[in-house]
């Protein structure tokens, strides 16, 4: 067993883990954060993408070990944070969700991609959530949801 210590959503954590458990089980199973979903499990649907220290990671590829000293921030935590207030705005005007299994996959990695300086084009959305999975929205609304808030926060003062 082993003792990690890293930050998840701006709280400090300190568990007590075995070599082989991957840091999404320990989110969702140990410290209740369920918002991140695992769909795959072996890399492929995005469904489980979080920040590690600010760049988006499949929780479900991480070993839990791995977090040690790391700043993670699940889903839960752009909801507390309301810098992304808009984002989700934006995916509940643009109808970007169905089922939402793949919703905070999406959002996280959204979030990653808005916070990135320059200007950001339909092909460059598409590129980056390219390794996210949908099986229900036919990604359009998706895209058109980052855009729009692309397009708000250039037009909004900082
Ligand atoms: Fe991790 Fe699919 S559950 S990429
Ligand atoms: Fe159902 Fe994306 S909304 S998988």
């Amino acid at each position: 067993m082993n003792e990690v210590r890293f930050m998840v959503n701006g709280q400090p954590v300190e568990v007590t883990v075995s070599a082989r458990l991957s840091l999404a089980d320990l989110l969702r199973d140990r410290l209740g954060l369920t918002g991140t979903h695992l769909g795959c499990e072996h890399g492929v649907c995005g469904a489980c993408s979080v920040l590690v220290d600010g760049r988006s990671v499949r929780a479900c590829l991480m070993l839990a070990v791995q977090a040690e000293g790391r700043m993670i921030t699940t889903v839960e935590g752009l909801h507390r944070d309301g810098r992304w207030r808009d984002l989700q705005q934006a995916m509940a005007e643009r109808h970007a969700l169905q089922c939402g299994f793949c919703t905070p996959g999406f959002l996280v990695c959204a979030a990653e991609l808005l916070g990135q300086p320059g200007p950001l084009d339909e092909t460059g959305v598409r590129e980056a959530l390219s390794g996210n999975v949908c099986r229900c929205t036919g990604y359009a609304s998706i895209v058109q949801a980052v855009l729009d808030t692309a397009r708000g926060r250039s037009s909004t003062p900082p």
